[in-house]
């Protein structure tokens, strides 16, 4: 018997394929009124574009030598060294996010489909974005084979 509870997140999922269908989406889902948290931001490129259409931006990377070099690049940018799985971490962060930009690398492929769907999981149930956006082909591919069942009452 199916558990209800279990499909109780509500963010909407963008999967994206390369890092141009990326970051266009910003353009096209990105407000002042967001407040955004990029997961694997690397050196802060795709942070940077963000930050110019949204209200509050912080860039995070497991790496500390990204993050070192971006900071360089982009003073002004808010760039910390977070592993992504880390959830206390995450939650420690004490930030209404609106928006979670994820490009984690793999995770894209179909290797780490499963880990990528239990963190999408995971981070729409503590943080409770309207949109997570997922730099993924192998997110993408799958997604365009689902179809949702009707529901028949
Ligand atoms: C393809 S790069 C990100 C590029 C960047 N988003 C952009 O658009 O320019 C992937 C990044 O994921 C980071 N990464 C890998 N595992 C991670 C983890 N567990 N937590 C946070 N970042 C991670 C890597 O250090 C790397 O910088």
């Amino acid at each position: 018997m199916a558990n209800d509870s279990q499909y109780k997140i509500a963010s909407r999922i963008v999967a994206t394929r390369g890092v141009r269908e990326y970051r266009a989406t910003i353009e096209a889902l990105v407000t002042a009124q967001d407040t955004v948290l990029e997961i694997g931001c690397e050196w802060g490129t795709t942070t940077k574009l963000l930050t110019e259409r949204a209200g509050q931006v912080l860039g995070t990377d497991i790496s500390a030598v990204c993050i070192e070099r971006g900071l360089a690049e982009h003073p002004n940018l808010d760039l910390r060294v977070l592993d992504a799985f880390d959830l206390n971490a995450v939650l420690r962060l004490d930030l209404r996010i609106t928006k979670v930009y994820m490009d984690l690398s793999g995770l894209s492929g179909y290797r780490g489909l499963l880990d990528l769907i239990a963190l999408i999981n995971n981070y729409s149930t503590l943080l409770q974005p309207d949109t997570i956006v997922v730099k993924s082909g192998a997110l993408k591919h799958f997604a365009q084979l689902c179809q949702p069942w009707p529901e028949q009452r």
